[in-house]
């Protein structure tokens, strides 16, 4: 949930990469990762130099101003999303131990955190947070003056054998501050290697800018990080190798790319986040290959039934899954909120695969379920934006997205890019099993090969839809409504317009609206229609115009979603967006575009951050 960066350097590096100046440039990279408080710790003169404040980094570097850090060449640095204690000055990290002589940082949930408080307190410490991190900083400083004689690796190590839940932690102390030492179990951690330096991170944007050579920690170890030494050992003391790894995204990815907010770009992203997906996935016979999924085909020949596990909007990339994979391979899938999954005992063997969806590859509900899954003895399969996040090295098979980094923490290009994975791995599973025959898997591939250029068209006609959005931004209350696959489309444009907008934002099935819904319509309320293609299946296109005549008799004001050409719907609409033509199986890769750019032009309209919504976290590594 939190973003974390370390740095350690060389005093004749100082005036090029002063820690502070590299922590804080981290910390702007990693500010989608939590927003509610920052701070950053240096070493130098013997002495611990910790500044800390509520609220975005800004605030955090008004503060510096106001009260300076000397020259650094060691320091920790951290961008909260509250957990245990409300974000105020005071539990923003880093929390202090041994005296003030240690500072620490923390991304997770200690669950142990109140007996070892208590036992803390027993034993004298006083704390001056609320948090779960003070009661880590406070162990590592009692072990580091006791049983670790001064050793600040063996006071991580020490102190990790007793902290339940999941954590990174990173710790700088004034008694050796040639290091900086960081443990990781069930929290993301990579180290950035440099020249006379090395780094730490939530993620490589906490140190793209200054190197691109990467080492990934596993489960359970920790890092000791000197100017030119990285040291692995796991909490049982063995020494151990990282895996090393070349960044191969460029910094300007992560910045906004001209745009206003990294949503637009990342709206405007979507005909190339596509494409990245679809990219490389035949052979020379133009037959899928996905042979990166890392598992035996003739496993996926038996599978007998699919669950797709996903939170938010993923989940509805998991709706849309669903209905083209049970109509492509005629295998059944359900699809399940991950965090409702395993609490309900599920119905689960070897023959299930279980197909996780999450773009950050972190979200602990997903992980918990694909785990709990896999102890149940399903194949696990994860579709993944992440390389290297948990969920896809936990998962027996992954199929990467290649969407590029997703700032904006209202997901947008992420969807799109798990809508055309999911197609994928649905025609895979189809071709495996000779469910399609080769030349229909052709075709549909080929049509996805246009999609790109069509999400480009919308994307360059979008001025209409931005008008509305902006005539639109005093409504109280929007209504989504759609069938088939417009269904998940219309939960999709609710979230993102509830999200961004904080208004009243509701999707329907259009066909359960005469079961309760349609009490909602009254004189003036919108509602979108998601309308699904006149040439699909009989009768779906005419239900859906029924549904739109009917909340339009009773006052609501309609505004549709069709394919180019469908006339039958102008004469219900207010307004009328229309898409490019594709296999109505497909079309939530279009529909689903007006109502992003809908909820983010009505959100900036009101002069809301659609960036960094209220409340909200890129990554939700807690459950
Ligand atoms: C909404 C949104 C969230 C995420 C959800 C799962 O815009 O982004 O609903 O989709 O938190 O996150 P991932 O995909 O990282 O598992």
């Amino acid at each position: 949930m939190c973003g974390i960066v370390g740095y350690i350097g060389l005093p004749e590096k100082t005036a090029e990469h002063n820690a502070l100046d590299v922590l804080l440039e981290g910390l702007r990279r990693l500010e989608y990762r939590g927003y509610d408080s920052a701070g950053v710790a240096t070493v130098s003169g013997g002495v611990v130099e910790s500044r800390k404040k509520a609220g975005k980094l800004a605030n955090l570097v008004a503060e510096i101003e106001t009260s300076p850090v000397a020259p650094a060449t060691v320091g920790i640095g951290h961008t909260r999303w509250a957990t245990h204690g409300g974000p105020t000055d005071q539990n923003a990290h880093p929390h202090l131990g041994d005296g003030g002589r240690l500072a620490v940082i923390h991304n997770g949930i200690i669950e142990n955190f109140a007996e070892l408080k208590e036992r803390l307190l027993a034993e004298g410490c006083v704390f001056e947070s609320q948090t779960d991190t003070e009661v880590a900083a406070q162990l590592i400083g009692r072990h580091f003056a006791d049983d670790a004689a001064g050793d600040l690796t063996e006071a991580m190590r020490l102190a990790c054998q007793e902290l339940e839940g999941a954590f990174t932690l990173l710790a700088v102390h004034v008694d050796q501050p040639d290091r900086v030492v960081a443990a990781r179990r069930n929290s993301p951690l990579v180290v950035g290697l440099g020249e006379g330096e090395n780094f730490l991170g939530s993620d490589v944007s906490g140190f793209i800018d200054f190197t691109r050579e990467a080492v990934e920690l596993e489960q359970d170890q920790i890092v000791t990080i000197t100017h030119d030494d990285v040291a692995i050992i796991g909490f049982d003391g063995t020494p151990a190798e990282g895996k090393r790894f070349t960044v191969d995204w460029d910094a300007a990815a992560a910045e906004k790319g001209g745009f206003d907010t990294f949503m637009e770009k990342e709206i405007n992203e979507q005909p190339k986040a596509v494409e990245d997906t679809l990219l490389g996935r035949t052979d020379a016979e133009g037959r899928l290959a996905l042979d990166e999924l890392r598992i035996d085909p003739e496993e996926l020949k038996d599978v007998q039934k699919i669950i797709v596990l996903a939170c938010g909007t993923a989940a509805y990339a998991g709706t849309v899954a669903k209905y083209a994979i049970e109509h492509w391979c005629r295998i059944p899938v359900e699809v399940e909120l991950a965090h409702e999954f395993r609490y309900r005992d599920p119905i689960i063997d070897e023959t299930t695969l279980v197909v996780s969806i999450s773009q950050s590859g972190e979200t602990m509900d997903t992980l918990m379920a694909v785990r709990y899954a896999k102890e149940q003895g399903a194949r696990t399969l994860s579709i993944c934006n992440t390389n290297g996040a948990t969920i896809p090295r936990e998962s027996d098979a992954v199929l990467y997205l290649h969407a590029g980094p997703e700032i904006a923490v209202a997901s947008t290009k992420a969807f799109l890019a798990m809508i055309a994975a999911a197609y994928l791995l649905g025609l895979y599973l189809a071709q495996l099993r000779g469910q399609l025959f080769q030349g229909q898997i052709t075709d549909i591939l080929a049509d996805l090969h246009k999609i790109p250029a069509k999400i480009q068209e919308i994307l360059d006609n979008s001025e209409q839809i931005k008008q509305l959005a902006r005539d639109m931004a005093d409504t109280p209350s929007v209504l989504f409504l759609g069938r088939h696959v417009g269904y998940p489309v219309a939960m999709e444009g609710a979230l993102k317009l509830k999200e961004l907008a904080y208004i009243h934002a509701e999707g329907f099935a259009a066909g359960e609206l005469k079961h309760g819904p349609i009490a909602l319509i009254d004189e003036g309320q919108p509602v979108f229609v998601v309308v699904p293609s006149p040439r699909g299946r009989d009768s779906l296109h005419s239900k859906v115009v029924s549904n739109i005549q009917e909340v339009r008799a009773r006052g609501a004001k309609t505004i549709t979603v069709a394919e180019s050409g469908d006339e039958a719907v102008k004469e219900f609409s207010e307004a009328v967006f229309h898409v490019p033509e594709t296999q109505p199986l497909l079309m939530p890769l279009l529909t689903t575009v007006p109502l992003q750019i809908f909820a983010c032009a009505l959100a900036s309209e009101k002069g809301y951050d659609v960036d960094q919504p209220r409340n909200l976290a890129k990554s939700v590594t807690v459950e």
